[in-house]
C-alpha cells in the first residue's frame, strides 16, 4: 500500500493530481508535437503521413472528421482552421452518429479520425465503415500502436505522452496543434494562404508553447480565486464565437466531467435563442472574448448578460479595458492570432474546472461513471 502511494506520487511529479500535471505539461508536449515537423524559419511544415498522401488530401472533395468527446471538440476547431486556411469543405461528426446513419461517403473523401486513446469503439467502427466505402482514412492518435492508429491508412501522432487523468487536457491541445499543422501544410500546397500569412502562422505556432506557459503562470491564481466564488454553482454557461465556440464546448465538458456541475457551451450569438432565458444573478457565464476574432460582437453579448444580472467571467487578451469594465471577473491571456487562440483560451478553462472540482472534493483524476477510453458501443 505504502509502496503504491509513493509510486503514484512519483508518477504525479509533485502535482496533486495527474490532471494538473498534464495541464502543466502542455508547453512541452506541444513542442514535442511540432518538433521536426514545424521549421518556422525555413517556412516548412512536414508530417510524413501527410507528405506521403498529399495528393489524396489535395484532391479531396471534402474532409470528414469523426471523433468522440474532447477529440470531437478538437475536430470542430479543425473544421474552422482547415476551411479557413486550405479552403477544403470539412464536416465534423460524432463517430457514433456517423456509423449508425448510413452516411454518404465517396472515394474522394478523406476521413480524419481523432482519438487520444486510439481505442474508442465508436470511432473505430466509423473508420471501418469509411474504409469499406473506399475513403482514405487518416488518424490523429496519441497512443502509439493503438487500434485506431493501426486501422487507419495513414496518420500523425500527437506525442502528448501518456494521459492518465480521465478528463482530457494535453491531448486536446496537441490534437489542435497537429490539425493546425495539417491545415497549414494543405494551405501551402494549395496556395490558399498568402506567403506572408503562412510564414506568420508558422512563427506564431512556434511561440505558442511559451504563450501557453505564460497563460499557465498568469491565470492559475485568478482561476483559483474565481473557483472559490463559484464552486457551489449548480449551472454554468460557456460562450464563445468562431474558433472559440468549440473551446466553450470543451470548457463546459471539463466542468461537467470533473465537478458534476451542469454546464453548457454555446456559440455566443445563439444565446438569444434560448439560453438567455436561464440567466439570472445565480448564473455564472464564462465568456471567451479575446481581442482577435469577433470581439465587438462578444462585447455586446456580454452586455446582454449583464443587463440580466448574470455573473460574467471573461477570458480576455492582456491589456483589455472594455470587457474589464463590464465583467465581474476577468482572466487575462497572452495575445495570439484568432486561429491559434484555442490553444491559449483553453488553458484558464482547464484550470478553472480543476480548482472547482478540487474544492468540491471530487475525484479529479477518476470522475464517477467515466472511463479514460470507452471500448464499448
Ligand atoms: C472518453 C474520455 C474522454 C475522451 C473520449 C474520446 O469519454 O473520458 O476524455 O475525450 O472518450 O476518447 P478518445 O480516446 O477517442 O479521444
Amino acid at each position: 500500500q505504502e509502496l503504491q502511494m509513493n509510486l503514484e506520487q512519483i508518477e504525479k511529479g509533485g502535482y496533486d493530481h495527474f490532471m494538473l500535471k498534464e495541464i502543466y505539461e502542455q508547453p512541452n508536449v506541444i513542442k514535442d508535437t511540432y518538433r521536426g515537423r514545424l521549421l518556422a524559419n525555413q517556412g516548412i511544415i512536414q508530417m510524413a503521413g501527410v507528405e506521403d498522401n498529399l495528393e489524396k488530401f489535395l484532391h479531396a472533395d471534402r474532409i470528414l472528421i469523426v471523433a468522440c468527446g474532447t477529440s470531437w471538440h478538437a475536430g470542430l476547431v479543425a473544421e474552422y482552421v482547415i476551411e479557413e486556411f486550405a479552403r477544403i469543405p470539412v464536416e465534423v461528426e460524432y463517430a457514433s452518429e456517423f456509423r449508425y446513419r448510413n452516411p454518404i461517403i465517396n472515394k474522394n473523401d478523406v476521413v480524419i479520425a481523432i482519438s487520444q486513446s486510439g481505442e474508442t469503439a465508436d470511432t473505430l467502427a466509423a473508420i471501418k465503415l469509411a474504409k469499406e466505402k473506399g475513403a482514405f482514412v487518416f488518424g490523429v492518435c496519441n497512443v502509439v500502436g493503438s487500434s485506431i492508429s493501426r486501422e487507419t491508412n495513414a496518420g500523425a501522432y500527437t506525442h502528448a505522452g501518456p494521459e492518465i487523468g480521465v478528463a482530457s487536457t494535453k491531448a486536446f491541445t496537441t490534437q489542435i496543434t497537429v490539425l493546425t499543422m495539417i491545415a497549414l501544410r494543405l494551405a501551402k500546397a494549395k496556395g490558399t494562404l498568402s506567403n506572408s500569412d503562412f510564414h506568420r502562422y508558422l512563427q506564431e505556432l512556434e511561440v505558442i508553447p511559451e504563450k501557453v506557459a505564460e497563460a499557465l503562470t498568469s491565470t492559475n491564481e485568478k482561476a483559483k480565486e474565481i473557483a472559490t466564488k463559484f464552486k457551489a454553482a449548480t449551472n454554468c454557461l460557456y460562450l464563445g464565437r468562431g474558433y472559440n465556440f468549440p473551446v466553450a464546448l470543451e470548457g463546459a465538458l471539463k466542468l461537467k466531467e470533473i465537478s458534476y456541475i451542469h454546464a453548457e457551451g454555446y456559440p455566443a450569438a445563439e444565446m438569444k435563442h434560448g439560453p438567455i432565458a436561464l440567466i439570472d444573478e445565480q448564473m455564472p457565464v464564462i465568456v471567451i472574448a479575446p481581442k482577435q476574432g469577433h470581439y465587438d460582437k462578444v462585447v455586446s453579448n456580454i452586455q446582454e448578460i449583464k443587463s440580466r444580472s448574470g455573473k460574467i467571467i471573461a477570458i480576455v487578451t492582456k491589456g483589455d479595458t472594455q470587457v474589464k469594465g463590464l465583467a465581474d471577473h476577468v482572466i487575462e491571456i497572452p495575445e495570439t492570432s484568432d486561429a491559434l487562440s484555442p490553444l491559449i483560451t483553453t488553458i484558464p478553462l482547464q484550470l478553472l474546472s480543476y480548482h472547482i472540482a478540487v474544492m468540491r472534493g471530487c475525484n479529479v483524476d477518476q470522475p464517477r461513471n467515466l472511463a479514460k477510453s470507452v471500448t464499448v458501443e
